[in-house]
């Protein structure tokens, strides 16, 4: 166990846009790795509640005609397009997908809470595979949910789109402990 190493992970993960990736492309076992690792994120009373689903290859332009099916006068063509230009910059994207327990054994809070640390958990895996990353949840995955085949339980929480990126160690932004932290 090297701290060093966990600390730098942690402290350069960092956001990449889609203008940034570069063309190579991301092998199927690197990407499953990255899953594997999101699925291992905790979960109270091990609801697993995270659910995704992977647009890769041919597959993204499945995402592209789902999203050409929104109904184009909640969103201007404008956001569209640049919704698509990212897919199209991307080399897989996932969408990230909460299933509520059907028992309601949690609060929705929590299922929410537990896949976002699904998502945190792939974001430093893409960090360590030279892959940049992003967090997008824009108005329009809740139309995105109703054409992608997800189910009445089921809730989109966005999509994270990945490629190829060599990370620069560049300082982070971020408010110091002093304003974070109460010491009792
Ligand atoms: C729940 C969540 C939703 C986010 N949604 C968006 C988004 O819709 N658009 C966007 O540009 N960034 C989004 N982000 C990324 C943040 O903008 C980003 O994490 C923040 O600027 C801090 O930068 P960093 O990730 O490089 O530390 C989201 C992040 C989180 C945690």
């Amino acid at each position: 166990m090297n701290r060093e190493t966990l600390n730098k992970i942690i402290r350069n993960r960092k956001t990449i846009y889609p203008t940034q990736f570069s063309d190579k492309e991301i092998p199927e076992s690197v990407i499953n790795e990255i899953l594997e690792n999101a699925i291992h994120a905790p979960t109270h009373r091990m609801t697993q509640p995270w659910f995704f689903k992977i647009y890769k290859g041919k597959s993204k332009d499945v995402l592209c005609e789902i999203i050409q099916k929104i109904d184009k006068e909640k969103y201007s063509a404008v956001k569209i397009n640049k919704f698509i230009d990212k897919v199209k910059s991307s080399d897989t994207i996932i969408s990230v997908c909460m299933t509520k327990d059907e028992s309601n054994r949690v609060p929705e809070w929590e299922e929410i809470a537990a896949v976002s640390m699904a998502v945190q958990n792939m974001w430093l895996s893409c960090y360590v595979n030279d892959i940049g990353s992003y967090w997008s949840t824009p108005a329009l995955k809740d139309d995105y949910a109703k054409h992608s085949g997800l189910n009445s339980n089921q809730k989109s929480l966005g999509f994270f789109f990945m490629g190829s990126y060599k990370h620069l160690e560049t300082p982070k932004v971020r408010e110091g402990l002093d304003s974070k932290v109460e010491w009792v």
